[in-house]
């Protein structure tokens, strides 16, 4: 088997994670890492080279795919540079900021010829790819509407987080961009967007200037709807995807971690990730409230994932591997490895934007332009 070898910009929580998950992969190497602030210590950790510049890690030849785990507002810089020197990507979520940034991103990695996957890891979640296959199947009928959740209550942490900083992280929607992608996989582009929402209870020094309550509603072109809630300031915390069908329904639960399909035929239950201890073990993370409400839990750098991530993040990079091997693009994953579907995310995100901004209900033409989706 041959090696592929992999570069890093970024190694804090989740770009120290997914190096030591590619290390051990395969027919994997870790070549050389760039972070101003923890590369040096994470390159010694993974027995590879580290850098002081971004370009000289995109030039190496042995790097073969850039893997690019910056703050949010970061990652266009290295995505280009990667891009300019024929390198594949892998980048996380949210590709971008704004669906221009996106556009730009998507199509240097189309000009180059090169893969441009995004982290938007809940495409591996065991759960999500059931549901996806029992809505292919007709299990449910056809989709009418999809209810999203993703809130808790965020208490007042020891320093404040560029995660929490609208202009670098965009804030909740944007950081939590899975729920709307997952539900744009599953029912396509909306035509209308409508947001309400703003900082409820999170005003002040000690807190970041993201908005904690953002509702969202979504119309469908085929009279389909769906609603997704995210923040931090709700006490109930929450977080699951609903999906309702003309026969049936799916209630995919990332809190009391599971999965329940819902016919006339009665009740069946799924788990939600690999196994029952990854399940257990979101559960109790997320009831426990040692930290903080899940839905709304950080890491940093120093920090590792919780099994049940650390699962899905090894199913996401074994993947990432297979097709930097050679292995053909599935279907169900087209959209994910070529930078539409983070892209097409980030246009309702920027349509939603739009209209919590000017207080009336946006078209995606207006964000879209001509753009063909
Ligand atoms: N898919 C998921 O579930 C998931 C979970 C966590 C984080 N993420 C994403 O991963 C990315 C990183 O998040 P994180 O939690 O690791 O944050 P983090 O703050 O722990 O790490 C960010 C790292 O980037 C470094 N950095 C800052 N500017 C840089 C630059 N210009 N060039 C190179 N490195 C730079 C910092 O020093 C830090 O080590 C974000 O895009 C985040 O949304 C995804």
């Amino acid at each position: 088997m041959k090696t592929v070898n992999y570069g890093i910009v970024g190694t804090g929580y989740f770009g120290a994670g997914l190096g030591r998950i590619l290390k051990d992969l395969p027919g994997a190497k870790v070549t050389c890492v760039y972070d101003p602030n923890h590369g040096e210590e994470i390159a010694k950790e993974l027995s590879c080279d580290f850098t002081s510049n971004l370009e000289s890690l995109c030039a190496r030849a042995d790097v073969d795919c850039v893997v690019v785990a910056t703050p949010n507002y970061l990652h266009k810089e290295p995505v280009l540079i990667a891009a300019q020197n024929g390198k594949n990507v892998f980048c996380e979520k949210p590709i971008a900021l704004s669906y221009k940034d996106c556009v730009e991103m998507v199509e240097a990695c189309q000009n180059a010829g090169v893969i441009f996957m995004a982290g938007h890891v809940m495409n591996f979640f065991n759960g999500v790819r059931r549901a996806k296959q029992f809505i292919n199947e007709g299990k449910i009928g056809n989709i009418l509407y999809c209810h999203a959740a993703r809130n808790g209550w965020e208490p007042v942490q020891d320093s404040i987080s560029w995660k929490k900083i609208r202009s670098k992280s965009g804030g909740h929607l944007y950081h939590h961009i899975h729920e709307l992608d997952c539900i744009q996989f599953l029912m396509g582009m909306p035509a209308y967007a409508t947001m309400v929402g703003g900082n409820v209870a999170h005003q002040g020094e000690e807190f970041g200037d993201e908005d904690d309550m953002l509702l969202i509603s979504l119309e469908f072109p085929n009279n389909t709807y769906a609603m997704l809630e995210y923040g931090s300031a709700f006490r109930w915390s929450e977080h699951y995807l609903l999906i309702q069908g003309t026969e049936g329904a799916i209630r995919l639960d990332m809190k009391d971690a599971g999965m329940t399909v819902r016919t006339p035929q009665g009740e069946e239950h799924y788990l939600l990730h690999r196994n029952q201890e990854e399940d257990d073990d979101r559960t109790t993370t997320y009831n426990t409230k040692l930290e903080m409400d899940g839905a709304v839990l950080y890491g940093k750098p120093g920090k590792t994932p919780p099994l049940w991530l650390q699962g899905v993040m090894e199913m996401e990079m074994e993947y990432l591997n297979e097709i930097m091997h050679g292995q053909e693009v599935e279907e169900e994953f087209a959209n994910l490895l070529n930078g539409k579907a983070a892209r097409n995310s980030i246009a309702t995100a920027d349509a939603c934007t739009k209209s919590i901004r000017e207080n009336k209900k946006v078209a995606l033409s207006e964000i879209l332009g001509k753009a063909t989706i």
